[in-house]
């Protein structure tokens, strides 16, 4: 068990440093944090609250089974243990196991989804930044954890001025309405505590979860209550790629892990439907999946999810696509920022063994590596819909991921936190050490 549990670890730092493409940056910036001095007095810190974004924060399981997809799984626990990230699911057997835990079940009647049976999953840590910082206790799947560091270098403290607010990010708002009430209530205590009006900073998926739970207050709640919106690398018109994590799969580097392995998983959730291309955005006749049989647009949905042999899929888009489709604008000062001039598929083309085999060429557009900026760019419209400003900076040469650890980005969060609202349209950081 000890020097399995020792293999898991070594795994999980292959793993880290194949997510983060440019490793010596990851080391730097999350085992040696940035250093930053405060450049203004700290003690009127605004508030601050991190929503992360998929995949982007812990949650815990306890399980009692009625059946065990193989022996070895464990049937029943005692206590809650960590489900994400699990040090199993990098062993061959251990990620059936942790599959048959962290999958959801979809109900096509109710269109509601339930964890699997015998499965109880709680988000730990609400409020708190640690869920956030790091995705495992071993403190070594860094997520937050430079840019909290680099606040609190400035003056803020942890757990207090700066909080997280982590959610389980398997369901989309639709079923996730407790937590918007959560976050209500975070939002109105911090305000409270420290006397003055409370940003929200998303990061991706999360930033679709900031933008329902504001298009859901009284514009008079928010001009009381909020501050701003710092949105980074936010998929405002959707993204490409869960068109091919549920068609394919994509393992996005996890050693030991295959892409049809991780499809099982990928397909029980339900914001990757959520997450697809938007009509109201991208143009209709724009093919996605290009296959020998057929071109798949986003008129093509139900089609696609039918072939490819997930037809609950279909039923999720249904349930999802207009919480937050229609971009209604947000109603509060928004700092837009997100990666661009990096190749970004924004089609995949398949061969015949379409979908049980990965892509064999794409077409590129300019984005972060994972979203085009197309998308992301979609926040500009704002500007006109809105009284408040919206300050839109792209940041050329930045990766998806790497938008929560540059040190570009976090001095100008800094910048935005001490009251200099006046950001640059573009920040080049292909200069930078990488
Ligand atoms: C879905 O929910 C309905 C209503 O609660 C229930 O009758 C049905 O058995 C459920 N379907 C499955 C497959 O569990
Ligand atoms: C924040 O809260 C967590 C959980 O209660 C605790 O482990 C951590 O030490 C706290 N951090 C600080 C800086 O107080
Ligand atoms: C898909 O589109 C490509 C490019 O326009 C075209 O060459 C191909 O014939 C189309 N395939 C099908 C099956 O329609
Ligand atoms: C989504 O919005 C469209 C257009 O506004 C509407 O026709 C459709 O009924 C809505 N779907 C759901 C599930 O609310």
């Amino acid at each position: 068990m000890g020097s399995a549990r020792h293999l898991c670890s070594a795994l999980l730092v292959v793993f880290l440093l194949g997510l983060h493409h440019s490793s010596s940056f990851w080391i730097v910036n999350v085992v040696f944090p940035p250093n930053a001095k405060p450049r203004v007095s700290s003690n009127s810190t605004p508030p601050l609250i991190i929503v992360p974004g998929n995949l982007g924060n812990r949650l815990e399981a306890k399980i009692n089974k009625p059946t065990l997809v193989h022996w070895m799984c464990y049937k029943k626990t005692e206590h809650w243990f960590p489900l994400w990230i699990d040090l199993n699911m990098f062993m061959p057997i251990g990620v059936d196991c942790w599959i048959d835990n962290i999958r959801l079940v979809y109900n096509r009647t109710t269109r509601r989804s339930s964890n699997s049976p015998g499965v109880k999953v709680r988000v730990p840590g609400f409020g708190q930044t640690y869920p956030i910082e790091f995705l495992d206790s071993n403190k070594l799947a860094g997520y937050f954890f430079t840019m909290v560091q680099h606040l609190v270098n400035i003056g803020y403290i942890r757990n207090e001025t700066v909080r997280g607010a982590p959610y389980d990010w398997r369901l989309a708002p639709n079923e996730n309405s407790e937590y918007f009430t959560k976050l209500q209530d975070l939002v109105e205590e911090m305000y409270d505590q420290y006397q003055q009006p409370v940003y929200l900073l998303g990061h991706s998926m999360g930033c679709h979860y900031v933008l329902y739970f504001l298009n859901h207050q009284p514009q008079a709640w928010k001009d009381k209550y909020i501050k701003g919106f710092i949105s980074l690398g936010a998929p405002w018109g959707g993204a490409v790629k869960p068109l091919r994590v549920l068609a394919s799969g994509e393992n996005d580097g996890i050693p030991m892990i295959s892409n049809i392995k991780i499809r099982e998983e990928q397909r029980m959730t339900t914001t990757n439907p959520w997450m697809l291309p938007s009509e109201e955005v991208w143009p209709k006749d724009h093919v996605f999946i290009s296959t020998p049989t057929f071109n798949y647009t986003n008129q093509d949905y139900q089609r696609l999810f039918t072939d490819i042999n997930y037809e609950d899929g279909w039923f999720m888009w249904e349930d999802t696509k207009n919480l937050t489709g229609d971009l209604h604008p947000p109603g509060v000062e928004v700092w837009c920022m997100y990666g661009v001039g990096l190749p970004t598929p924004i089609t995949y083309i398949y061969d015949e063994e379409f979908p049980n085999g990965d892509p064999v060429d794409f077409v590129y557009a300019d984005g972060d590596n994972t979203v085009d900026s197309f998308s992301m760019s979609q926040c500009k419209g704002w500007a006109g819909q809105q009284e408040k400003p919206v300050h839109v900076t792209e940041y050329r040469g930045l990766a998806h991921l790497d938008i929560v650890f540059h040190e570009k980005v976090l001095n100008l969060i800094q910048d935005i936190l001490e009251g200099n609202s006046d950001t640059p349209k573009e920040i080049d950081v292909r200069s930078h050490i990488e």
